[in-house]
């Protein structure tokens, strides 16, 4: 999307809320790789499915400064828990000092570690997942939490379009990018579920389970 047009979304869309435009700013002066984050269209986008599909549990793999996590937060509903997973924990006091600050902290669990670990230990049936972490690892996220969603659950898979890379011939080889390619040329074939690529940002596959 050329910026002008995403300029022009941006101002016709709801605002961020005043403690999501802090997180960014925040994020953009003291934290590396601020681009991570979800931001605002995208962050829009994931509140909009939970405001539509009202998930009671949500997990993320991948937090990096909480910024998806609240935006989930803000479209779920009051009993909602949203379990977000983060392996860095040099990230964790930045985290928490804009979770803290937010009136839906209670509905957001924060783990520090990494998520294969984690994710066995918690005791949930999703409505919806987030995978937002390590790209190299994304096939691995997909099958340690399948049996873990609900029929008729939304599994989200961020980057899938990683930057126009997966078009590019011959393919990069990087790890990064042979996981995402993967990833997608798994998904495609799993008659499990249904799905479907937005070329939003840098792609997000929604993920339906029959
Ligand atoms: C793209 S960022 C997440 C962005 C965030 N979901 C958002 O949209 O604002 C990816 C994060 O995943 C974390 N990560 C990578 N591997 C992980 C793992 N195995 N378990 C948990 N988190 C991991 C990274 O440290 C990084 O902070």
């Amino acid at each position: 999307m050329n910026n002008l047009l995403e300029k022009y979304i941006l101002d016709h869309i709801d605002e961020e809320s005043e403690i999501l435009k802090q997180l960014d700013r925040d994020a953009h002066v003291n934290l590396l790789r601020p681009r991570m984050l979800s931001g605002h269209l995208q962050g829009k986008i994931l509140k909009m499915f939970c405001r539509l599909l009202q998930p009671k549990f949500i997990l993320e793999i991948g937090t990096y400064t909480g910024y998806s996590a609240l935006c989930l937060a803000e479209g779920a509903a009051d009993d909602a828990e949203i379990h977000t997973i983060e392996i860095n924990d040099e990230l964790e006091d930045f985290i928490k000092k804009h979770l803290y600050k937010s009136k839906l902290k209670d509905k957001i669990h924060l783990h520090i570690g990494d998520a294969a670990q984690i994710i066995p230990d918690i005791n949930c049936m999703f409505d919806m997942v987030f995978i937002d972490a390590n790209k190299r690892h994304y096939i691995e996220y997909y099958n340690m939490i399948f049996d873990k969603v609900r029929q008729g659950g939304l599994i989200i898979a961020d980057n899938t379009l990683w930057d126009g890379k997966v078009l590019e011939t011959p393919h990069h080889t990087d790890k990064q990018t042979l996981g995402i390619l993967e990833f997608n040329d798994m998904l495609v074939k799993d008659n499990r579920v249904e799905k479907v690529i937005l070329p939003i940002r840098d792609g997000l596959t929604l993920i339906w389970k029959k």
